[in-house]
């Protein structure tokens, strides 16, 4: 039997059967509830999405409440584990791990993809020297789609397949060359016998040996962090690439969008600053403080807090885990032990406990990303690189879904009723302030 629900609409003395789907109601089924033949019908409001389901997708399970991550069915914990990065990432993209030729094959194509284009390097060569890592990377992922015009064809599913083997095989390039740039040193190109992360790091350190040797302990960590970041379901970026992809924008200005959601400080741009806040806590004996402080409702704890995770961020334990590994490669990062009290302290708070806050993936990250010799203004392009393979899998999704359509929402407009425009010099001043 269809599930459904019963509304009565109390201006109409009218009731309404609404099916459910999955649990869902359609809201495009809200509009037959309509007091007369010219009401709109009733919508739906939702302002930051806090209860709407944009989409269906088989890519990502989180259960929040649970603390639950799994990518196609895996838990987050074993991939982690047990796979490679790029192992993933075709999971991510294609639905199944591959087997072993298909691994070989796929490592290889995304291989023959890390080189850019020498224009794309001058492009780079633009920016000033102390130009933020996440500008010049969007902008430099953007530019691509001036380089492969034939991007655009976004409904021929190899063009898309070629365009998507391309962004994984190039971000850790730009990435790289972004790090290098803001160093002012020469870029490193990308060496075909090293790993993924491998050869990033290669991109990243090398500086006059012959042959870039990557620490295997180091390499790993990041292949695992990048794992950890690799997809989140519909969060703000993935959000974003599924947005502005559905107007069938190019994939590298598609990428380019959701980058530049990730930036922001409450989403992937919150590892810098939680390395920030760590700066200006200082030491452990002043954490307290700086607890009360966020209470009384200044500002809040970065790398806490999650929209959907209400329980232990699973992929902040995987962190924790890897943060040891690094540290007895690098030595200890002093911020740890600030990191530890805050976290301690923070967990027997009942601000925190009755609000369901705990440390989420950027909490733990930028400590390793700091103590592996990377700059803060990193660490957002290093949660970039992986991510790009979410928002690829989601995009792909999004263009394969028949019941998706350019995304566009509804409004409730609040404005001025229509009203005469009045020559400029009949005009009263009536807005108090331009900022605020
Ligand atoms: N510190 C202090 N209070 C917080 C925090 C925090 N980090 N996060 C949420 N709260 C409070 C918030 O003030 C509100 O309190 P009240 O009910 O008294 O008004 C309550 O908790 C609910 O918060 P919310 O802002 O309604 O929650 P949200 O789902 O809209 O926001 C969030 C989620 C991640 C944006 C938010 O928790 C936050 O700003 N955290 C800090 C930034 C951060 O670490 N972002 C990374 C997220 S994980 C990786 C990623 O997505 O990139």
């Amino acid at each position: 039997m269809q599930e459904s629900l019963t509304i009565t609409d109390n201006r109409t003395n009218t009731r309404h059967e609404v099916p459910l789907y999955k649990g869902s109601v359609r809201t495009m089924d809200l509009r037959k509830i309509q007091t007369g033949p010219d009401d709109f019908g009733v919508m739906g409001y939702d302002p930051a999405f806090m209860n709407t389901a944009s989409c269906q997708s088989a890519i990502t399970f989180i259960d929040g409440e649970k603390g639950i991550l799994r990518y196609r069915g895996y838990e987050i914990e074993h991939l982690a584990e047990r796979c490679s990065f790029l192992e993933v990432a075709y999971l991510l993209l294609f639905g199944e791990l591959p087997t072993s030729a298909e691994l070989k094959e796929w490592v290889n194509t995304i291989t023959h993809h890390t080189m850019i284009h020498e224009t794309t390097k001058k492009f780079l060569e633009g920016f000033r020297y102390d130009a933020h890592p996440m500008g010049m990377f969007i902008s430099t992922v953007a530019a691509l789609s001036t380089v492969y015009p034939e991007a655009r064809k976004v409904q021929d599913p190899a063009v898309r397949h070629l365009q998507i083997c391309r962004l994984i095989g190039k971000v850790p390039t730009i990435a790289a060359y972004t790090y290098r740039h803001s160093l002012g040193f020469p870029y490193v190109y990308p060496d075909n016998e090293l790993a993924y992360t491998a050869n990033f790091m290669n991109m990243l350190w090398k500086m006059v040996e012959p042959k870039y040797q990557a620490n295997p302990i180091l390499a790993r960590a990041l292949d695992i962090l990048f794992i950890l970041h690799a997809d989140h379901e519909q969060n703000c970026s993935a959000n974003v690439m599924r947005s502005a992809g559905s107007s069938y924008a190019d994939p590298f200005v598609s990428v380019a969008a959701a980058a530049a959601a990730l930036s922001g400080p409450l989403h992937g741009g919150a590892n810098e600053e939680v390395l920030k806040m760590l700066d200006e806590i200082g030491s452990k004996d002043r954490v307290p403080a700086y607890i009360e402080q966020i209470k009384a409702g200044h500002g809040k704890l970065m790398g806490f807090g999650h929209r959907v995770y209400k329980n232990y961020d699973p992929r902040a334990r995987i962190v924790k885990w890897t943060a040891n590994q690094v540290f007895q490669v690098t030595g200890r990062n002093p911020k740890l032990d600030i990191a530890l009290e805050l976290e301690r302290i923070a967990l027997e708070d009942d601000y925190f406990i009755k609000r369901k806050l705990y440390p989420n993936v950027d909490f733990y990250s930028g400590i390793i990303y700091q103590a592996m010799g990377f700059k803060p203004e990193m660490f957002t392009v290093l949660f970039a690189i992986p991510r790009t393979v979410g928002w690829l899998a989601q995009w792909q999704e999004m263009l394969q879904d028949p019941e998706q359509k350019i995304a566009r929402p509804r409004q409730i407009y609040v404005g001025k009723e229509a009203r005469e425009l009045m020559p400029i010099e009949k005009r009263a001043s009536r807005v108090a302030s331009l900022t605020e």
